[in-house]
């Protein structure tokens, strides 16, 4: 059975719902599923995982939330990180989704295999929800 684990920081609950949909389509594809909260993560909870997503919202000057996320997300720069299936989600406000362009490409320099990336513009829409949703199935199924 496939490990995946979610890691995500979410203030107002935008980029939380967005991670419960993804949830809901990896347990559709059949495996174990870990989801935390960026506060109460570890790195042994991606390095254990056979694939991860990760999320948060655009926050000051347009980038991932700089307290606790991007700290997190730049313990895994000097990590091995074998070319592992990354799918990258979040929400913001006014910048059309810029940061998460930015993040992808953050990603990849790491040695990440990005397979999906969603961001929606404040709360998700229920179509959006879905695709979440898929893109979590997605994640999951190789
Ligand atoms: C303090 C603060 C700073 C923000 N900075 C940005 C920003 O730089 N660019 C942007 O597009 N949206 C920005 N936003 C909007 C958030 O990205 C957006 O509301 C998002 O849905 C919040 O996600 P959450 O509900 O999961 O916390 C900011 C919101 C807050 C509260």
């Amino acid at each position: 059975m496939k490990k995946i684990t979610i890691v995500y920081w979410s203030n107002g609950g935008n980029v939380e719902v967005l991670a419960n949909s993804i949830a809901e389509g990896i347990k559709d594809a059949g495996a174990e599923i870990t989801i935390k909260h960026v506060n109460e993560a570890q790195v042994e909870d991606v390095t254990s995982a056979d694939a991860v997503a990760f999320g948060s919202p655009s926050m000051d000057n347009n980038r991932i939330e700089q307290q606790q996320m991007e700290p997190f997300i730049n313990q895994f720069k000097l990590l091995p990180n074998d070319n592992k299936r990354v799918l990258l989600f979040g929400s913001y406000g006014w910048d059309g989704g810029n940061f998460i362009e930015e993040w992808e490409t953050k990603m990849k320099d790491y040695n990440f295999n990005v397979i999906g990336k969603i961001a929606v513009n404040e709360a998700p829409s229920p179509e959006e929800l879905k695709r979440a949703k898929e893109l979590g199935k997605k994640l999951a199924t190789f």
